[in-house]
């Protein structure tokens, strides 16, 4: 079972980031979250703006903000939080 070093997780839902791609981070997350065991864990919720949109899709973790993140660099993201 993986440590839940991951506390938080915020995406912006903002009209930029969920039309430039967390509209599907939303799913690749929620179902990473759910196969690691961690969806209780964590706390996973949507924010407005975050004021950084050309640099979408937006993202915190643990208060870190991860810019043009990609369903490509998600699961990376997320596993460098696990190790
Ligand atoms: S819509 Fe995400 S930072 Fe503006």
């Amino acid at each position: 079972m993986n440590q839940a070093r991951i506390r938080e997780i915020v995406i912006c839902m903002g009209s930029s980031c969920f039309s430039r791609g967390n509209k599907q981070l939303l799913g690749v997350i929620q179902q990473y979250l759910k196969s690691h065991g961690l969806y209780d864990a964590v706390t996973f919720r949507g924010s407005h703006c975050f004021g950084a949109c050309e640099n979408g899709p937006v993202l915190m973790i643990n208060g870190n903000t991860h810019t043009r993140v990609s369903s490509a660099d998600i699961i990376d993201i997320l596993e460098s939080y696990l190790v």
